[in-house]
């Protein structure tokens, strides 16, 4: 078992170290050699019927649920097509409007999940063209789905999902490219901005990867809180309901993910002495409101520690404890971001003595609605 583990403690450490090389291969070839377009020949669509798409739907459970907030700002900055995000049990029950014109973008590492696959089911009745991103090449969602895009994460043992999550924000990333070259709605020298960007990621998180020791020292002090909050602005928001989920996976310590700006319209009741505050503020053109936001909660005698881009070290003279991603595009952020939080719910869940791999009550996949 530890041969399997390749000398890690547990499964979840090794997935969120294999990250780097999941970023690679999901890229892989889809990456044009002259470095100013994304090839996706997995996408069967003609220019015609991508040209005809008049919204998208993005439908998934979990962590892939998360990863389609995250998908939902990278096509509507770049397509400039609007999106909708929702989670697959409840899709089909608010009679969404899915017509011939609506394209659906199913989410799921598993390709398994019975939410996700009767949402596909109900989508393509409507005649939706159905778009799947999943990690099981000959899954049921692979199968069912018009087209697919392979997320190259390698098989995920852990239940608490890291490295799929993060090859599927990639997927979006190169989706998001491939309907703006097609569409024209980016001039060419931005996407060729945000490819050399994207090829940067892998080596950036290895960068991330390497300062594991300072996020150990934060999960410890987490570990022995009942109750936390993570906020953010924006992008930063969607990476804080992914961190607060997979803390409360796999560490049992309670939290909740709150939009920065929101926090004063109710839940700032619950900001006490002491209480730790995680803070995201890696978007630039919301950096300073989020600073505001953090205030609020300082000043209430939270103990915040907050994640920023490197070159923004004003944030560190508002909070506790900084710890810095490297700067990358603000629509890349939250394939950086992430990796600390997976960090700090693994070490806070250890320090608990938490079965990290198998959390109680949950499964990898599931099979029933
Ligand atoms: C289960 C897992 C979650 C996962 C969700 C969706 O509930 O415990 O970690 O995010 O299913 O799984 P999928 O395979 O569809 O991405």
């Amino acid at each position: 078992v530890t041969a399997e583990k390749a000398g890690y403690d547990h499964f979840m450490l090794k997935e969120i170290h294999e990250q780097p090389k999941a970023y690679r291969d999901t890229m892989g070839s889809r990456l044009d050699p002259s470095g100013k377009k994304v090839v996706l020949n997995e996408v069967g669509m003609t220019p015609q019927q991508i040209k005809a798409i008049r919204h998208v739907h993005i439908v998934a459970c979990g962590t892939a649920y998360h990863a389609g907030l995250v998908g939902k700002s990278v096509i509507e900055k770049l397509a400039r097509i609007p999106v909708e995000t929702d989670v697959a049990s409840e899709y089909r029950y608010r009679a969404p409007i899915i017509t011939p014109e609506t394209l659906v973008i199913v989410v799921s590492q598993s390709g398994e999940t019975a939410d996700t696959l009767a949402a596909l089911r109900e989508a393509k009745r409507c005649g939706a063209r159905v778009l799947a991103i999943t990690n099981v090449v000959g899954s049921s969602v692979a199968r069912e789905a018009d087209d697919v895009i392979t997320t190259w994460a390698g098989p995920e043992i852990a239940v608490a999902s890291t490295k799929a999550y993060t090859s599927q924000l990639i997927a979006f990333y190169l989706l998001g490219l491939y309907l703006a070259q097609t569409l024209g709605s980016q001039d060419d020298a931005y996407i060729a901005e945000v490819i050399a960007e994207l090829k940067e990621l892998p080596e950036k998180v290895e960068r991330i990867l390497a300062q594991s020791e300072a996020i150990k020292n934060v999960a410890e002090q987490i570990a022995t809180h009942d109750n936390l909050f993570f906020i953010g602005r924006g992008l930063d928001y969607a990476v804080a309901l992914e961190g607060s989920l997979k803390l409360k996976e796999i560490s049992y310590i309670h939290s909740e993910a709150y939009a920065a700006g929101e926090l004063k319209h109710g839940t700032l009741a619950l900001i006490e002495e002491g209480i730790p505050v995680i803070a995201l503020a890696t978007q630039e053109d919301l950096f300073e409101k989020t600073v505001s936001n953090i205030k609020e909660v300082t000043a209430r005698g939270a103990h915040v520690f907050g994640i920023h881009s490197e070159g923004h070290y004003e944030l560190a003279k508002a909070v506790d404890e900084v710890f810095a991603i490297p700067a990358t595009l603000p629509l890349l952020t939250p394939a950086l971001s992430v990796v600390p939080l997976q960090l700090l719910s693994y070490y806070a869940s250890l320090a608990r003595g938490n079965d990290v791999d198998k959390p109680r009550n949950l499964a990898k996949s599931v099979t029933v609605e």
